[in-house]
């Protein structure tokens, strides 16, 4: 499962023109701000999941030098019947799939794409919120309402957060809360437990045994969810009404990575953080094999900064094992071998220098 071609229209400095991919390992090249990240970028719009968040608004996306606002990307799926994505970007977001209207949820389904871009090392050195981002990009392609439950629990927060700051009660919201945040902290650790039955696949990519666990928010006294949320809201109780923000659920979970015992941030080096960032995504993706029946697509920035000879070869084979559709960037000169094909990109031009 992946795609064939996509056609990038007026996409930031990416020449408009149609792009044929193959669907095994597609890397590419080329300097610093030559365009790779920004393809890989239309890449995971075309697929539903929308700009990525780089300090800009969507609306500021469309190319410098076009003249035009409008935005489209148009990728033509791998399957059988070459069903046709149309994204278009411009005060709008509208998607079609041949023609007819699509929504983002079900593109996702339709075409599962993992992707932690711009930079995968976030998932170990980066803030909670990239973990809990990898935790919920995963439930959001195998548990379809998730996505919804999720926003409902992050309005909850938002309302509970105002009540706070109005000194009022929040005995109300809470009691709305406990569903929701009780389901989430499930949800996540078994996302987790998927994430972790798969890495004994992907060991020789990892340094050392790597073991991940969820830290809930706030809370964790209690194994149950939902006793858990309900104590820990009281033993915070004063401490939310001092700080005027909710601080147990959902919204402040962790994951917490260890490796050897101690946590992997603190104790890896550069090119071992990344070796586990890469596991823990291909590990990802795998899961959703399991179970969704279809290959998730991944996109991969960067993909050899920090490794060693020895890194990139294991990477690769994995990649090669997982017969799925990968984009992936390097901005070091590639003189070595590599198992598909590979891709120029200089200044938003985009030309084939290998064939597999
Ligand atoms: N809306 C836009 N319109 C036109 N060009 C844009 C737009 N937004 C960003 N760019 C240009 O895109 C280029 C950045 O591309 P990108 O981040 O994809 O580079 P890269 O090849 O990934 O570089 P690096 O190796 O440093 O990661 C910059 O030159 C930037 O000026
Ligand atoms: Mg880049």
């Amino acid at each position: 499962m992946g795609y064939n071609r996509v056609r990038f229209n007026n996409f930031r400095n990416i020449e408009p023109r149609e792009i044929k991919w193959t669907p095994g390992l597609n890397l590419l090249t080329g300097p610093n701000g030559s365009g790779k990240t920004n393809l890989l970028e239309g890449i995971n719009i075309v697929s539903g999941w929308g700009p990525l968040e780089r300090g800009t608004r969507s609306s500021s996306i469309p190319s410098w030098n076009s003249g035009s606002s409008e935005v489209q990307l148009t990728g033509q799926l791998d399957d059988e019947n070459g069903e046709i994505v149309k994204v278009k970007l411009s005060s709008r977001y509208t998607i079609r799939l041949d023609e007819k209207p699509i929504t983002a949820t079900d593109l996702r389904w339709k075409i599962p794409v993992l992707s932690f871009l711009p930079n995968d090392m976030s998932i170990i050195e980066g803030s909670a919120s990239f973990r809990r981002r990898l935790m919920d990009m995963l439930l959001t392609l195998i548990i379809p309402v998730y996505a919804t439950r999720l926003n409902d629990y992050r309005r909850g927060i938002k309302q509970k957060t105002v009540i706070l700051r109005n000194h009022g009660k929040t005995d109300f919201i809470d009691r709305a809360l406990l569903p929701l945040a009780s389901w989430i902290w499930k949800m996540r650790e078994e996302v987790l437990v998927m994430i972790s039955e798969s890495m004994d696949d992907i060991y020789d990519l990892l340094p050392y045994p790597t073991e991940i666990s969820l830290v809930r928010g706030g809370a964790g006294s209690l194994p149950q969810p939902e006793e858990d949320f309900i104590y820990s809201l009281k033993i915070n109780k004063n401490k939310e009404e001092v700080l005027n923000v909710p601080v147990v659920g959902p919204h402040r979970d962790d994951m917490l990575i260890r490796t050897n015992g101690t946590t992997a941030a603190l104790s890896l080096s550069r090119g071992f953080r990344r070796r586990v960032a890469v596991a823990l995504i291909l590990a990802a993706a795998d899961g959703v094999r399991r179970k969704l029946g279809k290959d998730p697509v991944l996109l991969l920035d960067e993909i050899t900064a920090e490794l060693d000879s020895d890194g990139r070869d294991l990477l690769f084979c994995a990649l090669i094992e997982r017969k799925t559709q990968v984009f992936a960037s390097t901005a070091e000169p590639f003189a070595e071998s590599f198992p598909g094909r590979i891709y120029r990109v200089d200044s938003g031009r985009v030309e084939i220098i290998d064939e597999d």
